[in-house]
């Protein structure tokens, strides 16, 4: 299979190294619109980059979207032309007339396109899907997300980035509707941009919350940062009538217990996404490897990628308006 891998950035690159190493690729195209950058990642692959975003798709049978979200939906356009197999990084899009016409289009041309919500292949939340989703844990009441990064990403990124809801807490607006099977009814978010402030001018927050109402009755309590010196920070924790589990507290968490005789759980954390989903990241690039060559399911499609960005504009919606939104106002 020839991939070509579109935007060698900080993921563009990761995925460019994760991608070479899996069995069943006959070739490897890299391109990014930063020429300085595209020489320096593809002579790290072994690769001469291609000269445009045309030579690095024809011929190929797949595409790997990881440039700057206000890019994906027209290369995805570009690459359903070209009749590719796609995979494209959240979100797919900034606002949602943008992702409703690529989640048409895909409907309507049957397209191949795989969104990048890598904690769907992740160890710990597959076997916490499969204890919800078993019963094993009675009925859920509740659960608590927290998404922290480690170091902020550049102030550049942040500006296109959709902010922190599209961008950041969309992982856990999507991990909401694939653990629980269920939807969003209700939400109000806040947040704020203490450290930041120059992220006001992005109409952006570096902290936030959000507080979600599920259909089913299950409440869920969100909380997002920036900047988490303690490490790379995701969990979840599930409160069931017969059980409670947690994801994310291994040895690397960066959670430490002030009380004497706890667990030491600690050190060293996670640095960065990096190393807390690199087994995620290539357990989703292999899937997406087998769902193009026709032997696999789509596990993450455009209409997961459109319901998550809906809950993330209702967060947005709910800061900037002081107020709990319903879903159905987000169409
Ligand atoms: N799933 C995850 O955990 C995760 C983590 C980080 C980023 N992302 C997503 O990945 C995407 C890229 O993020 P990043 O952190 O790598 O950003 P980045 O800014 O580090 O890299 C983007 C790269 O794309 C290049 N580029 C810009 N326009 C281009 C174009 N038209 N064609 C080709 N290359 C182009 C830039 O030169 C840059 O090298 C974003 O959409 C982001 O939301 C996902």
């Amino acid at each position: 299979m020839r991939i070509a891998v579109l935007g060698l950035g900080r993921l563009g690159a990761f995925h460019a190294k994760v991608l070479r190493e899996l069995p069943g690729l006959s070739e490897l195209r890299v391109y990014d619109a930063d020429e300085a950058r595209a020489s320096t990642i593809s002579a790290e692959l072994g690769l001469a980059p291609a000269a445009s975003i045309d030579a690095a798709l024809e011929g190929a049978d797949a595409a790997v979207i990881v440039t700057p979200t206000g890019t994906h939906a027209p290369l995805i356009h570009r690459c359903l032309d070209a009749r590719l197999a796609v995979f494209c990084e959240k979100p797919i899009a900034l606002d949602l007339d943008t992702t409703k016409a690529v989640v048409e289009r895909v409907a309507r041309v049957n397209g191949k396109v795989q969104i990048g919500f890598q904690r769907r292949f992740d160890a710990g939340f597959r076997e916490a899907r499969r204890l919800v989703q078993g019963g094993a844990l009675g009925t859920v009441y509740s659960f608590q997300m927290t998404s922290r990064d480690a170091t902020p990403p550049p102030d550049a990124y942040v500006e296109t980035s959709g902010g922190q809801f599209v961008d950041q807490l969309i992982h856990d607006f999507d991990v909401t509707r694939w653990l629980f099977a269920d939807e969003v009814d209700e939400l109000y978010a806040t947040g704020s941009t203490l450290g930041f402030p120059q992220y006001a001018q992005f109409h952006d927050v570096a902290t936030s919350a959000a507080v979600l109402r599920l259909r089913g009755g299950a409440v869920g309590l969100l909380g997002a940062a920036r900047h988490n010196e303690a490490g790379y920070d995701v969990r979840v924790e599930v409160y069931g009538a017969k059980d409670t589990i947690a994801i994310g507290l291994d040895p690397r968490a960066p959670l430490r217990s002030v009380e004497k005789d706890a667990p030491k759980f600690k050190s060293p954390a996670y640095p960065s996404f990096f190393v807390r989903f690199g087994e995620a990241y290539r357990a989703e690039l292999a899937h997406f490897l087998r769902f193009a060559r026709g032997e696999a399911e789509n596990v993450c499609t455009v209409v997961d990628g459109m319901e998550a960005l809906r809950l993330a504009l209702a967060a947005r919606t709910s800061l900037e308006e002081h107020r709990p939104v319903g879903l159905y106002e987000i169409a």
